[in-house]
């Protein structure tokens, strides 16, 4: 896990990634001193990449009214004071995440709850087909053609804000449910024109906006995508199916694909389990020779080296254990002998320390 990753011109310093997690604190889309300080304190606490929330496209694109955005200059300029402030103070380096909610959006806060429509202001959400995500929650509009190419342009818009700020990479959002994932499961999409249907259909029209997005990227800067490999439900999307799904991004262009899985329906049957969505990981990047980022309930630098070693993820990413503790690269390292990783020098003493404490209790 201590080992560097090489992606385009991009090198990682070592193989643990914070995953994209929404703090839902931003006003009008702007992070603030909140987003700086947290992500900055992941940044310093040894990870290699370090992920931002999904920031949205557009502010009917967010969930919440908490969620960041990327299409104002204000949001440049907050975006531009995280980026500068990683790679000025850490050897991270740091991947943009950008999506759009797509049905799911119109919703109070994470924290009070998950797919709640709000109490009032709620806003029109679109979708695939005229179908909500749950029967609580608003009925999609069914996008048009015209509809397609507005969120494509938007997409492409927030990748050149993107690039003013200085990011390393920039990953798109199909997972989850959100819009362009909505478009890739059936369980969303029931269209029956040339953007529903088969999975080639399914997939055209979230191609088009990666694709879109790779024209306006650097070619010497990586694109992720991150996918769920499947919907856990009958009739869904398939791990199976999932291997085609990343083939056709790394065929537009994506570098690595990041794997998570399900929140596409509330009738989803996930089966939980320690490194639980390892297993997809695994199934994409060894039937089709695809590197992957392997997500979910890994919590131990043991089960980060296996999944390395074993190759069934080149990267590993971990979102709640970075919640408890933002300097989990450190405190792994320490804890497994590695003195050369890194530290702020501000903090050298306590690496000192904690080296020390380690090494007298493997004594005993
Ligand atoms: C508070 C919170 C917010 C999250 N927000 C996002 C997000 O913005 N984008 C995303 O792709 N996943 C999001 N996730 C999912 C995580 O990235 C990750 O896939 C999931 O938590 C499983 O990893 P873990 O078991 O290490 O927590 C979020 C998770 C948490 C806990």
């Amino acid at each position: 896990m201590f080992t560097p990753y090489r992606l385009r011109e991009l090198t990682l310093p070592n193989r643990i990634v914070v995953s994209p997690m929404d703090v839902y604190s931003a006003t009008d889309g702007v992070p603030n001193d909140f987003h700086l300080v947290h992500l900055g304190a992941r940044a310093l606490g040894g990870a290699g990449l370090v992920f931002t929330e999904m920031a949205c496209v557009s502010p009917e694109g967010r969930i919440t009214l908490g969620c960041t955005g990327m299409y104002t200059s204000e949001h440049v300029q907050a975006w531009t004071r995280v980026v500068d402030f990683v790679h000025e103070r850490s050897p991270a380096k740091t991947c943009l995440q950008l999506g759009h909610s797509g049905r799911k959006g119109s919703t109070k806060l994470g924290l009070e709850g998950t797919d709640i429509p709000l109490d009032e202001g709620n806003w029109d959400v679109m979708g695939p087909s005229a179908l909500p995500h749950r029967p609580t929650m608003q009925t999609p509009r069914v996008m048009s053609r015209r509809d397609m190419e507005l969120v494509r342009d938007q997409f492409v818009r927030s990748t050149e804000l993107a690039v003013e700020c200085g990011f390393d990479m920039v990953e798109l959002h199909c997972a989850h449910g959100y819009l362009l994932s909505s478009f890739i499961t059936p369980l969303a999409n029931q269209r029956d024109d040339d953007y529903g249907g088969s999975l080639e259909n399914r997939l055209r029209f979230p191609l088009e906006v990666f694709t879109a997005m790779r024209a306006a990227w650097p070619a010497e800067r990586p694109m992720s995508v991150r996918i769920s490999a499947t919907d856990w439900v009958e009739g869904g999307v398939t791990g199976e199916e999932s291997v085609n799904i990343a083939r056709a991004f790394i065929a537009a262009g994506a570098d690595i694909i990041h794997v998570s899985t399900g929140q596409t329906s509330p009738d989803a049957r996930p089966v939980y389990g320690r490194m639980w969505q390892t297993p997809f990981s695994d199934r994409i990047r060894n039937e089709a020779r695809i590197p992957t980022i392997a997500v979910g309930n890994v919590t131990e630098p043991d089960q980060v080296n296996s999944i390395i070693a074993a190759g069934r993820a080149d990267l590993v990413a971990l979102a709640r254990p970075h919640l408890s503790d933002p300097a989990w690269t450190l405190h792994a390292a320490a804890e497994l002998g590695y003195a050369d990783q890194w530290w702020p020098w501000q903090y050298r003493s306590g690496k000192q320390q904690l080296e020390r404490l380690v090494e007298r209790r493997k004594q005993t």
